[in-house]
Order: structure tokens, then sequence, then C-alpha cells
């Protein structure tokens, strides 16, 4: 499974990226404002650290402004995903991007019906948001399994990238039902690697080793 994270904070990929699990980031515009700074200066400076896919979001409502945006952007650089949403216009643009050769991660996908339209119209990566499903009052993770039967059922191209993720539970549901990619905020990912018992056990160690004959 490959790990991407949630971030636009600089100093939070870096760390990530320090751990060595970093394979893609994903932006939006929400994290690109909390984050402070220039959109394309951001996305080239993640561009720098991370050698897998980097997500730029389009904002415009029509398919005509969302190609526009999306071959400027991947101007940018080579590992430059285009983010478009899930709407009839997000489909035709991911379409026509495909079709020049760009990537494109379809966006605010809350169905397993809109998986199937988006790797049918040839998206890379289909971003279903688990967490705002689950706050909605609906079960994420068997939209995610029904995305997954429906991805390999059919050998489609694009990879689930599950995203809008709020606790490490879902990275391991994630992971459980075999979703290719899982974003993953920074404050998550931290809490991924904590464990009590390592803590426990590093202090139960170092004790012993104090005492320990050498
Ligand atoms: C994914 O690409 C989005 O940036 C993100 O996961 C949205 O998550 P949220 O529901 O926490 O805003």
């Amino acid at each position: 499974m490959k790990l991407f994270i949630d971030s636009a904070v600089i100093n939070e990929i870096k760390t990530a990226v320090s751990w060595g699990m970093v394979d893609g980031v994903t932006t939006n515009p929400t994290l690109i404002m909390r984050a402070g700074k220039d959109f394309k200066t951001t996305i080239l400076e993640i561009c720098k650290m991370v050698s897998g896919p980097v997500s730029a979001e389009t904002i415009s409502p029509d398919a005509e402004g969302m190609i526009r945006e999306g071959r400027e952007f991947a101007k940018w650089h080579k590992n430059v995903y285009v983010k478009v949403p899930c709407t009839s216009e997000g489909l035709k643009a991911c379409h026509e991007l495909t079709k020049l050769g760009i990537k494109v991660n379809v966006t605010l996908v809350f169905s397993a019906n809109q998986v199937l339209l988006a790797a049918k119209a040839g998206a890379a990566l289909i971003s279903p948001f688990v967490g705002r499903l689950v706050d909605a009052g609906e079960d994420g993770m068997k939209m995610i399994q029904e995305a997954m039967a429906i991805i390999n059922n059919y050998h489609f191209a694009a990879r689930l990238l599950v995203a809008s993720v709020r606790d490490t539970r879902m990275v391991t549901d994630a992971a459980i039902l075999g979703a290719h990619i899982a974003t993953v905020p920074f404050k998550v990912l931290e809490a991924m690697y904590r464990h009590p018992l390592t803590d426990k056990g590093i202090q139960t160690f170092l004790e012993d080793w104090a005492k320990a004959k050498k």
C-alpha cells in the first residue's frame, strides 16, 4: 500500500519524508489556504521534496477552465497530478486531460458509481472521502470495499486513493480492503507509529541496560 501525506505544510511533509513513508502528496484549496503560502510556490517546493505524485486542485466550475488550469499545473513539474471534482464537467475534463497525457486525480468522490465513472474517464487516481462519508452517517469503508471490487473486476488502471482519513483505524481498514493508497494527515501519521508499549519497552530496556555487565 502506498501512503501519501494530505498536507501543504512544508515542515510536516519534510518530517514525514524523513520517516521514509511518503509516496506522494495531496493538497486541496483548503490545505493550501491553511499553509498560508502561494499555490505554485508550495506545489513546486513539495515536488522538490517528494518523488511521487503531488496533487494540485483546479477551482474552475467548467471543464474548459479545469482543462486550462490542468494544462498549466502539468507544466510546473512532471509529478503534478491535476485534481478535478467528480461532476459531469470534472469527468469531461478528466477525459480530455488524460488524452493529453496529463495525470488526473478525480476528487470529492462519495459513491462506488462515481468511482466507476471516474475510472472509465481515465482517472489515474480516484479519491473517495471516507471521513466525510462517516461524518454524514454512512459506512465509508463499505464504499471502499465496493470501489475496490469494481476496479479489480474490470482491471481499471485507476488507483484508489482513500482520502479524508480521520484516524489510524481508517488506514488499517483501507489496507485490509486492499486500497491502493491512503492519503493521511500529519497528525494521523504520527499516531500510526506511536504505541505506549513501544515507549514502555524502550524504558525497560534502557533501565536493564544500565544494570547489565558491560
Ligand atoms: C484529499 O485529497 C483531500 O485533501 C482530503 O483528504 C480531504 O479531507 P477532509 O475531509 O479532512 O477535508
